[in-house]
């Protein structure tokens, strides 16, 4: 038996797939949701969410994506992952190219970008709005590399902005994009993602659970404040505390998730409360 079946969950309510069905609208994610969405349907051209690790930002990224997927013909939009940070201006670009569907992008810099261009102008012309997320964008670290999206955001019709750029990366993104000042200067909006507070800590472990099927309370309230005591409201921690915390409860044939099995988990996670 496994502990879905014990606790009579349909599946694990905290594995680490960005599963859109358990995006949880907290104040903090929902309010980073509307704020890129706006600035995006007023063509705001460069957006940035900056977020300490495990809060949420990849999964805002693919919420985003998801959201503007689903209001067919509105948007060409594509989510890039930059996984390493050797890659070059001209990677980048190619890759934009591709995601926004220029044919037979060039090898030579100033032909593919006169085609992203048209790309981009057809885009318009199709009614659609252009919008590149990128997750990871910390690992973006030259400057000709911001240049070139500065290059991209430049590109308008003469009433409006026909490219919008969402970067999400940690801290250390904004001193890389201090490579290059004008493109700072050009961002239309920041969102700063903080970590849950203890509502909505509570709220999100509820929520998670019912998605996974639970019919019934699992996590005490104790608990929850505990969870959040020892994970500060960090996502990731938190569903690392849970997950390891409703194993725990199901080897010792626990019916419900109390304080000490939260205690007892984050503390073999390494963790310390606040
Ligand atoms: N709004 C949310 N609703 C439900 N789960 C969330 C939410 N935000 C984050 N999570 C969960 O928290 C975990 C960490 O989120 P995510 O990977 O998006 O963080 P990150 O900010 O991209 O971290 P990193 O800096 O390491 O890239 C994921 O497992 C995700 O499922
Ligand atoms: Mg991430």
């Amino acid at each position: 038996m496994s502990y879905e079946q014990y606790f009579g969950l349909k599946e694990q309510p905290f594995a680490i797939t960005p599963d859109p069905r358990y995006f949880f609208e907290s104040d903090q994610h929902m309010g980073a949701l509307i704020r890129i969405q706006h600035a995006i349907s007023s063509a705001k051209g460069l957006s940035v969410v900056i977020g300490d690790i495990g809060l949420g930002k990849t999964f805002l990224s693919r919420k985003i994506l998801d959201e503007l997927q689903s209001e067919e013909g509105k948007y060409e939009v594509a989510l890039l992952i930059i996984i390493h940070h050797e890659i070059t201006a001209a990677w980048l670009l190619k890759k934009i190219g591709i995601q926004l569907g220029v044919e037979n992008p060039a090898d030579d810099k100033s032909m593919l970008i006169s085609q992203i261009c048209r790309q981009l102008i057809h885009i318009d012309e199709a009614g659609k709005k252009a919008v590149i997320l990128i997750d990871e964008a910390h690992m973006l670290q030259t400057r000709d590399i911001y240049e070139e999206l500065r290059g991209l955001l430049n590109v308008e019709s003469s009433s409006h902005k026909l490219l919008n750029i969402v970067l999400f990366g940690p801290p250390e993104l904004e001193q890389f994009m201090q490579m290059d000042p004008p493109l700072v200067s050009r961002i239309g909006l920041k969102v700063t993602l903080r970590p849950l507070d203890q509502n909505s800590t509570h709220g999100y472990i509820n929520y998670r659970v019912k998605v996974a099927g639970g019919q019934r309370e699992i996590f005490t309230t104790e608990a929850c404040s505990m969870v959040f005591e020892y994970t500060r409201g960090i996502p990731r921690l938190i569903n690392a505390v849970c997950d390891n915390a409703l194993l725990e409860a199901f080897i010792q044939k626990k019916e419900r998730i109390e304080a000490d099995v939260v205690e007892q988990v984050s503390k073999e996670l390494g963790l310390t409360k606040v």
